[in-house]
Order: C-alpha cells, then structure tokens, then sequence
C-alpha cells in the first residue's frame, strides 16, 4: 500500500516512492511549502506545491488547520530542517478552513481563548504534545501496576456513601428538583428516587478499593472523580481522574515507597518515550519566560527538573518537623505571611510551595498529620509525647509548583479504634456497616493512597493550568462540550 492513512513519520524507508498523505495544515510558507501534521508526532511533513503544476484555486483553499490529502513522491529534502519531504503532484481539500470564519489564528493565542475553543485547540502543537503526553502517563499507570502484580479495579461512579466527608458531592438523582416527593414530615421522600436512597457521584473510590485489596492483596483504581468545591483555581477541577493503589499489609513506610516509585515510573516513561513533546514545551516554557521578572521563572528546565525529580530521593518528615521547619524560617518567623502556622491547622498551599521550592527544592513526602484535620478512615497513630495532639498515619506528596499530588495514609484497621473515630466525627455507622464489617471479618494492615492524574500530568508537562491538561475541563460556571 502507498497510501499512508495516518502516521507521518518513519518515512525514510520510502524515500523516492510516491506516497499519498493525509493531515491539518500548519503552515503554508511562500507559497510554496506546506507544513503537514496528522496529531501523531511533534513532526511536520514539508509538502511541496509548485503553483503551475497544481490547481490555483484549489491551493488557495489551503488554509491553516484544513485538512488536506496529497499524493507525490516522497525525496530526500533539499533544504535545512527537514530530512524528506514530499514533492505534490496531486493535492485535495478534505475540509477547508475559511480564515475569515475559522478562530484559530497561526500565532500565539491565549490560553483563555483555546479553553473556549476546545474542538479546536487539540490542533495546537502545544496541546497536541500534551495530550499526547497525557496518554502516555495513563498507559504507563497500568503498565507499571500489572508488572507489579496490581489488579485494576473499577470503583462505582455513583455511590451512596462520602468517602471523604468533606461533603463537596454532585448529588445523583432522578426526582424532579423543583418539585420533589415529601414524606408527611416534608423532608425529600428518597424511598421515591432511582436507588431508594440520596446519592451522589464519587469523590473516590478508596473504600471500595479496600475491598478489593483485602481479597485480591493489590489493587488499583483509574476512574473519574468528582467534587463540588468552588475553587476556582489552576490546580482544581470539579471532574478529575485519580489512581487510587490499595495494598493489603502494607504500612506506611511501604505506602511512601509506593508512591515515590510510582512517581518516578511515570516521569521516566516519558523521559525516555516522548522526548520530542518534552522539548518542545520546554522550549515553549523558556520563551514564555523570556520577559517575566527573575523571581517568577523557574529554577529548572522542565526537563531538568524531570531528571532531578527521578535521580533524587523525595524528602520525607513528619508534619510537625514541617511546622517548626516553618516557624523557624524567616518569612514566618516574621509573619509577613498571610497564613499563620499553628500546630493543628492544615498547611497552606503557600507553606507547602514553601517547604518544596525554598526548603528542601525536591519533592517532600509530609506524613503523621493532626487526626482533627484528616478523614475518619487514617490510622491512629501511637502517642508520642513531644507532639501535641493526636495524629494520624497520613502523608501527602508535594511536588514544586504543583503543590500536593498525592494524598494517602494507613488505614484504620482497628473495629473500636475506626467506631470511635467515626463517632468522633459524625459519620454514621450504618451508611458504612460494610466497611466495618471488613475489619470485623478477616481484616488486616493495609494502606493506599490517590494521585491526581491531571496534576501529574501538569507537572510532567509544564502546563501552568490544570484545565489545559484535561480536553474538556469541569470547573464552577463551565460544562461546555
Ligand atoms: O487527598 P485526596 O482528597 O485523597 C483521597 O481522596 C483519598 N481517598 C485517596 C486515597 O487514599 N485513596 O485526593 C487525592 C489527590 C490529591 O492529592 C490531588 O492530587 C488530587 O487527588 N485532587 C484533585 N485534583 C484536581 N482537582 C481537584 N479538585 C482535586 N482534589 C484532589
Ligand atoms: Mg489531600
């Protein structure tokens, strides 16, 4: 076959056959060159027109982002910047692109302005490298937990129960909302509703990965999550995919081993698999740069900062060495910023950016948080005397400018340990009776923990704004597409 129906690279075994390829134009320069691209490579094809051999008005339709179809012969490329390139002898318009209704522009657009262009902007050799990139972390989560002996397991999407207690849930439900059934006392008569009872989309799939994982020993989920908090910005989405690993008799030592392995996995999957998308966003990240103040550029290449990410060990300490390490750093110590640190209070972004980009300048795993500001399912940890309250077997993962990327803990795996903690915090026993059940029969040692997939995949790409690392991101006032 001649006909090349999709990939534009690896050509040099054709070099002299004539060939007939498909693909969006990038550019049209002089007149003369076509710039090719069909979204599987960073690579464009150089086509070659010749005005007097082709049709003119035919070539004037061939516009940025048409899409066009070109048989030739295929040459080794006279001039620089290209080893082949394709020499038209017959060129065909399969979907125009008028310029003068098209919104795409052959020039530096906002970020803003693709957002709301989403059925366009994949066209982009920015967001084509990331979604590109995006896919190659998602095939390398499964490969690397099959190789590790992991089963995937696929959570439910919609669930009666609010694995985090936060409360920030999309309710599920098929009762009319303005005008609902009423029991006599006129509260919502859910006994009415599709599944008989109030539910709503997962904010995780944790607790039932801890079924999982107490039958088949380890266990991963790979699913979408929801969450309706309001936080308009550039690290939340109100749909994102998390990994959620759960291993039985693992501790969390083994947890913080897990996560740090996992994490270099993926980076170096894509080091080593798509090397020409990291260029070019590094680049793109540089030229970005060019006119920002020193104090706003970053430190590291983006490359570079990948490669230090994987060669170094990721720090570990407790959260109560973060907060004196916080206390007794300067900003803080003056209290010049805007958030306070007290034993007890979460840590804020800007303490987190704090112990990653200024302290220790590597990732920092932060483990052992206050019990009071974590969820009723970490395990308690055993009194310490030098710590002033209760803590949990928590840790989180910090990345530098992303912040946390991974949340998880040992679970509680005690039944009146787990029963007085879930008294404590007013979560009721009998929505979650399975889950007790679990440690009442044939329970054991087991931890786990989630990473945000879109925040991994911002970090490995650059990209500044979680919604340019997701196609269609969900955000407060947004569910376009
Ligand atoms: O820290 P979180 O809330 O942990 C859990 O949900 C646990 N049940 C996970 C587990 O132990 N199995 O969320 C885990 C990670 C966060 O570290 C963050 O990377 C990401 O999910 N995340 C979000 N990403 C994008 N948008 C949001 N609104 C996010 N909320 C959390
Ligand atoms: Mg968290």
């Amino acid at each position: 076959r001649t006909e090349i129906k999709t990939v534009l690279t690896d050509f040099d075994s054709r070099i002299g056959q004539e060939i007939t390829v498909m693909g969006w134009v990038r550019a049209f320069r002089s007149n003369r060159f076509i710039a090719l691209n069909d979204g599987t490579s960073m690579n464009n094809l150089q086509v070659v027109v010749d005005f007097e051999q082709l049709d003119e008005q035919l070539l004037k339709q061939v516009h940025f982002h048409a899409c066009i179809k070109v048989t030739g012969q295929l040459v080794a490329s006279q001039g620089a910047g290209q080893d082949v390139e394709l020499l038209a002898a017959k060129l065909e318009i399969l979907g125009g692109a008028n310029p003068e209704e098209y919104p795409m522009q052959p020039k530096a657009q906002s970020m803003e302005f693709l957002r709301e262009k989403a059925h366009f902007r994949m066209r982009t050799n920015t967001f084509s490298a990331v979604f590109r990139i995006r896919h190659g972390i998602a095939y390398a989560v499964h490969k690397y937990f099959n190789d590790n002996g992991y089963f995937y397991l696929h959570t439910p999407i919609i669930t009666g129960s609010d694995a985090e207690g936060a409360g920030e849930m999309f309710h599920v439900t098929t009762l009319d909302p303005a005008n609902p059934p009423r029991t006599e006392d006129g509260a919502v008569d859910y006994s009415q509703d599709f599944f008989e009872k109030p539910t709503n989309l997962t904010v995780s799939g944790q607790l039932q990965a801890e079924i999982g994982a107490l039958a088949l020993g380890k266990v991963y989920t790979f699913g979408p999550t929801f969450r309706a908090e309001n936080s308009n910005t550039s690290r939340h989405l109100a749909e994102f995919w998390m990994i959620e690993p759960e291993v039985a008799f693992y501790d969390i030592f083994d947890n913080m081993d897990l996560a740090e392995d996992f994490c270099k996995y993926l980076i170096n999957h894509i080091l080593e698999h798509y090397p020409a998308e990291l260029e070019f966003l590094d680049s793109r990240i540089q030229k970005l740069e060019q006119n920002m103040p020193k104090e706003q550029r970053r430190a590291m290449g983006l490359i570079e900062t990948l490669r230090f990410v994987v060669d170094n060990d990721f720090e570990r300490i407790t959260y109560t060495e973060a907060v004196n390490i916080l206390r007794s750093s300067k900003p803080y110590k003056k209290g010049k910023f805007e958030y306070e640190v007290e034993w007890g209070k979460d840590l804020q972004a800007e303490h987190e950016r704090f112990l990653v980009e200024k302290k220790f300048k590597k990732p920092v795993i932060v483990r052992d948080y206050p019990a009071e500001i974590k969820a009723f399912y970490m395990r308690m940890n055993e009194e310490q005397e030098q710590i002033p309250g209760r803590t949990v077997a928590a840790m989180d993962v910090l990345f530098p400018g992303i912040g946390e990327v991974i949340g998880g803990s040992q679970r509680e795996e005690r039944l009146d340990v787990l029963k007085a903690r879930m008294a404590d915090m007013n979560v009721p026993e009998e929505e979650l009776w399975w889950y007790l059940e679990l440690r009442k029969f044939g329970g054991c040692p087991h931890a786990g923990f989630g990473l945000g997939f879109e925040r991994m995949v911002q970090f490995i790409t650059g990209m500044g704004n979680i919604r340019d690392v997701i196609a269609f991101p969900r955000t407060p006032g947004n569910a376009e597409f």
